[in-house]
């Protein structure tokens, strides 16, 4: 083994028996890979919605044309059926629909619930209105310039579910719809294994490595030690799963609905990976007890938008201690709602922070409060300040920036988000400019980076047993 694998390892734990298993693809990485079609297991192209929608991106000569040329034109994102950033639709959670299990890796899942909400009503409509914001999200093609990386290349094969049905008339079946729609989601077998999640992330790394020498030596090829070299480093490795259950399971990213939603995505999350620590980004703590929110008149109005962490929190659901609310910035009852939220297990990070600790002190809190757990990303719109995303169910001015709140997202790198929400997207109070939607779905896109770059496993270095 190389060096440079050693110093991978050193933190794996030996394991017991597996039979090492044989290099059954990519025995050899060309740069064509980078251009063709047929560089993964999940291709490219597998992407593309509808056949009669190309992307400008999908020519054959995408490197060298220009929307327009070839048979690829611009009104590729703003006609045909809109889902989520133009990706497949596949109808998952109907009982009749052929593909409808087919396996996913990543998916995106309305919950068009609002019957939590408190001011403004109308997050019912946001799944819809996302996927309308997000119709130029991959225009120019889906490479995140500050991340280095793409998604799509990441050979995993990613689908908009559609909406989980949820009834507008009684809110605990309609929490009920939605825990049973995202667990039956959140059980499935995703497409692509750990085992390949890994090696196509070190097989695009390789790609660039190969497209960067070429740069200076249009020749360059791997010598064959080298590739040996590459590919030996795979023997003997495997990876397990993160989960509490010990399978591997595809990220679910919903699309709210008010807030309320979170607290049957929560049950559905402790059914794979049991008590989980959360990031949530938002104006509000969410924590409140029913009688200081709502005031609880019934059990029904107790669960609402402001109080399903509060909820969560009692049914054992959250890890006390390694969870964390940012942009905070909420008015108070009286300081014990803080001692309250401190119970519920969360530290906080108010909006006004930005202006000392910065972007970077900011992911520097999250990254030391979460460490190396599994995460639960939650994110309120309303965390953005309302001149950029004033669409929301309750607004508070003195918040952060699209392009702050997008950086500190980017800043999670790492941490290994098992699945997220973006919730709160009233369109009806959007500018016509699409300004909110177009907030959400682009920091949608960042969430999706970051998950694409880590599996949700650890490695572990396999010795073949010697008898
Ligand atoms: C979380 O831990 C704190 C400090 O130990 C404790 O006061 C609080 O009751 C705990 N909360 C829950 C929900 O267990
Ligand atoms: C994998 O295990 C076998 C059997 O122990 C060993 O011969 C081989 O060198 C190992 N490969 C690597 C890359 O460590």
């Amino acid at each position: 083994m190389r060096a440079s694998f050693k110093l991978f390892y050193t933190l794996i734990v030996f394991a017991l028996v597996y039979a090492a298993e044989g290099i059954t693809h990519h025995d050899e990485l060309s740069l064509s890979d980078y251009h063709d079609e047929d560089g993964h297991t999940h291709t490219h192209g597998a992407q593309v919605p509808l056949g009669y929608v190309k992307y400008p991106w999908l020519s054959p000569n995408s490197h060298t044309t220009y929307p327009g040329d070839d048979d690829v034109t611009a009104d590729s994102i703003f006609s045909g059926i809109t889902t989520f950033a133009r990706l497949p639709w596949q109808d998952c959670l109907s009982p009749t629909a052929a593909s409808a299990k087919a396996p996913a890796d990543v998916v995106f899942i309305g919950a068009p619930f609002d019957t939590g909400t408190s001011y403004r009503p109308g997050a019912r409509f946001g799944p819809n209105g996302i996927r309308s914001g997000s119709r130029r999200t991959f225009l120019y093609g889906s490479y995140n310039v500050p991340m280095g990386h793409n998604p799509l290349r990441s050979g995993l094969r990613i689908v908009d579910c559609g909406d989980i049905s949820v009834t507008p008339y009684d809110n605990a079946l309609a929490i009920k719809q939605i825990r049973e729609g995202h667990q039956e989601l959140l059980h499935r077998t995703p497409a692509t294994s750990l085992k390949d999640q890994y090696r196509n992330l070190r097989d695009s790394e390789r790609l660039e490595e190969l497209r960067l020498r070429r740069k200076q030596d249009p020749e360059f090829e791997f010598s064959k030690e080298d590739n040996a070299d590459y590919l030996a480093s795979f023997e003997n490795v495997t990876h397990v799963p993160i989960s509490k259950d010990g399978k591997e399971h595809p990220r679910v990213i919903t699309l709210g609905g008010d807030h309320t939603i979170v607290l049957p995505i929560l049950r559905s999350i402790y059914s794979a990976y049991g008590k989980i620590s959360v990031i949530h980004f938002d104006s509000h703590l969410d924590t409140w007890k029913p009688v200081v929110f709502g005031g609880a008149p019934s059990d029904q109005a107790a669960i609402n938008h402001g109080t399903y962490f509060y909820w969560a929190s009692q049914e054992g659901l959250i890890k006390n201690g390694s969870s964390i609310h940012g942009a905070i910035r909420t008015t108070l009852a009286n300081m014990g709602d803080y001692d309250n939220d401190d119970n519920a297990g969360f530290h906080r990070i108010e909006a006004r922070e930005i202006d000392t600790l910065g972007v970077d002190g900011i992911i520097k809190k999250i990254k030391d409060t979460v460490g190396d757990e599994p995460v639960y990303l939650s994110i309120d719109i309303d965390s953005i300040d309302p001149a950029f995303a004033p669409a929301t169910g309750t607004p508070e001015t003195g918040g952060w920036t699209t392009r702050e709140l997008r950086a500190i997202i980017r800043g999670l790198d790492g941490l290994r988000i098992v699945s997220a929400d973006l919730v709160e997207v009233a369109p009806a109070y959007d500018t016509n400019a699409e300004l909110t939607t177009m907030a959400a779905a682009d920091v949608l896109f960042e969430v999706l980076t970051v998950m694409t770059k880590t599996p949700l496993g650890k490695g572990k270095i396999v010795v073949k047993q010697v008898m």
